[in-house]
């Protein structure tokens, strides 16, 4: 059976509602409003307005999206949505829909505008308060509103865009050409802020404290004095959700380490000792030889993938029968993983299967408690910070759950093992002598299976070749190499090849999101 805390809300019930038209910004729009304070939600273009209305919402923001109004099956609002009386912020496609759909017409301009821009007010509007007469906007559209809908007029211009602000002030329904939510438009913000404090009237009432004050209660609520166990991985969600638990329920959290074998150097006493110096007690479990026997001789990544999640499950049934009343298994799925494995996201959109939730089995021994399911990466890191979680942990990279598995192209040994952490260690404790480890969005080595010749002293030598895998990114989805200096890269080599046994050759991936993963597996 599979349980959610999810309808449990941690979150205020007076929220934004951001429509998805499958922007790839979409998720930017919702953080820039829990930024400004206020809480807002991710949901599908098109529901019904008693759809909506059982969020509770004080606004609507229409997405963009790579559509056109005009072409057959574009996504378009629910004709309910439209006979509503509340505001209303259309941008970019939403903009667009927003008037095609009022009466308006939309047509494929004849310049494609991407990039910035600048638009002029011609007249004022509560939308565009405190925003300079000309200011800097990012655009990134095809189509444009020609004629406006009966009861709208135009705010502001642009060269291109004729119509790049639009406003019904009666309706307190407004349309953006530009994109508010990126940091190429200066006064986004104050322009998503207007919309909230001055058009929807909204008070703040998100922000970490609040957040954290209501999970507490809700988890000592929910739980009825039941134990609680924990997968815990010493990544940030776990260790966040962890650090939540244990100030919600004390000794009642279960935290369960498992040291599969698959783990970076040192890993296991780290995570256990971290923890102790804020007052949780792991209890380490190890798994390796489990593990590593049951990946035996696999090459096939997806295999990889599935064994490890099997034998995962495997292991903590089974130190959860070491416990009586056990009531939950806490894990620290995100909204991103939420928004993308269900059906919240427009047509357009890419659908990525996730890896926490799409992971799991159908038949877990326990209903999931998920206090974490509507945070943002940004907001678990600031409650981990609240609550007093060392940096090292707060803000470490990424790590996938199949460890070091996935970085281990072919069969899994540990030599080959061994050589993973070494370099990881050493690229690593390069990257922070060099500060530059906050700077890069996740970094790792890979080791591949191939063997190349090269010379070390005199002689001739005929070794393996290790990866250095650096890349920048927002969310994960897609990623750009990092472009170090090359004498940088030529120190991790150095140290490389001098220091651990069995490589001769280190390269740099120079390859981004899309076409490959960020890990090689
Ligand atoms: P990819 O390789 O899909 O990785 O571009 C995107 C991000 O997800 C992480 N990743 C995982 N995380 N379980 C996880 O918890 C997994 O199975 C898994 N696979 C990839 C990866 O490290 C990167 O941050």
């Amino acid at each position: 059976m599979k349980s959610y805390f999810g309808h449990i809300s941690n979150a205020p019930s007076k929220r934004v509602l951001v429509l998805d038209f499958g922007s790839q910004y979409t998720q930017l729009i919702a953080r820039r409003i829990r930024e400004l304070g206020v809480f807002s939600e991710i949901v599908r273009h098109d529901q019904t307005r008693e759809d909506y209305e059982k969020h509770h919402p004080i606004g609507l923001i229409l997405s963009g999206g790579p559509s056109s109004v005009y072409e057959e099956n574009a996504p378009k609002l629910h004709p309910s949505v439209l006979e509503w009386d509340i505001p209303m912020l259309g941008i970019c496609y939403g903009l667009q829909v927003l008037a095609y759909q009022t009466g308006g017409s939309v047509v494929k301009g004849s310049l494609h505008e991407y990039g910035r821009a600048i638009a002029t007010q011609i007249q004022s509007s509560p939308l565009l308060n405190g925003i300079d007469s000309a200011f800097e906007v990012w655009m990134s559209h095809g189509d444009q509103v020609v004629q406006l809908p009966a009861g709208y007029t135009c705010v502001a211009t642009s060269p291109s865009t004729k119509n790049c602000v639009i406003a019904n002030e009666t309706l307190k329904r407004y349309g953006v050409q530009f994109h508010p939510e990126v940091t190429h438009t200066p006064q986004g913000k104050v322009i998503l802020s207007n919309f909230l404090f001055q058009i929807c009237n909204a008070v703040k009432n998100w922000s970490t404290e609040t957040f954290i004050e209501t999970a507490l209660l809700n988890i000592q609520e929910f739980t009825q004095g039941r134990k609680v166990l924990l997968a815990l991985s010493g990544g940030v969600d776990s260790s966040v959700l962890a650090a939540l638990l244990g100030k919600a329920i004390g000794d009642r959290l279960i935290p369960i380490f498992v040291d599969n074998g698959l783990l970076r150097k040192n890993e296991a006493i780290q995570v256990v000792n971290t923890f102790q110096s804020i007052g949780i007690h792991v209890i380490p479990v190890n798994a390796q030889q489990q593990f590593l026997s049951a990946l035996q001789n696999v090459e096939d990544p997806e295999e990889k993938r599935k064994i490890i999640g099997k034998t995962f499950i495997e292991v903590f049934t089974k130190e959860a029968q070491k416990f009586d009343d056990i009531g939950y298994f806490a894990q620290g799925t995100l909204y991103p993983d939420v928004i993308e494995s269900s059906p919240v996201r427009g047509p357009s959109a890419t659908i990525k299967s996730h890896h926490n939730v799409g992971g799991l089995p159908e038949e877990l021994p326990f209903p999931l408690l998920e206090p974490l399911r509507e945070l943002f990466k940004d907001e678990v890191r600031a409650v981990g910070k609240m609550l007093r979680l060392p940096d090292e942990i707060v803000m470490r990279h990424p790590f996938p759950g199949p460890g070091l598995a996935v970085r281990h192209l072919g069969a899994i040994t540990p030599q080959g093992l061994e050589i993973l952490r070494d370099s990881d260690d050493i690229f690593i404790s390069e990257l922070r002598k060099e500060n530059l480890y906050s700077k890069v969005s996740q970094a790792f080595t890979v080791l591949l299976p191939v063997k190349s010749v090269g010379v070390q002293g005199d002689f001739r030598t005929y070794e393996r070749t290790v990866v250095i895998r650096a890349v920048n990114t927002d969310d994960f989805m897609t990623a750009d190499f990092t472009r170090f200096d090359w004498n940088f890269l030529a120190k991790v080599s150095n140290r490389i090849t001098n220091e651990v046994r069995g490589v001769n050759r280190v390269v740099y991936d120079i390859t981004s999101k899309p076409p490959a993963t960020v890990e090689w597996e």
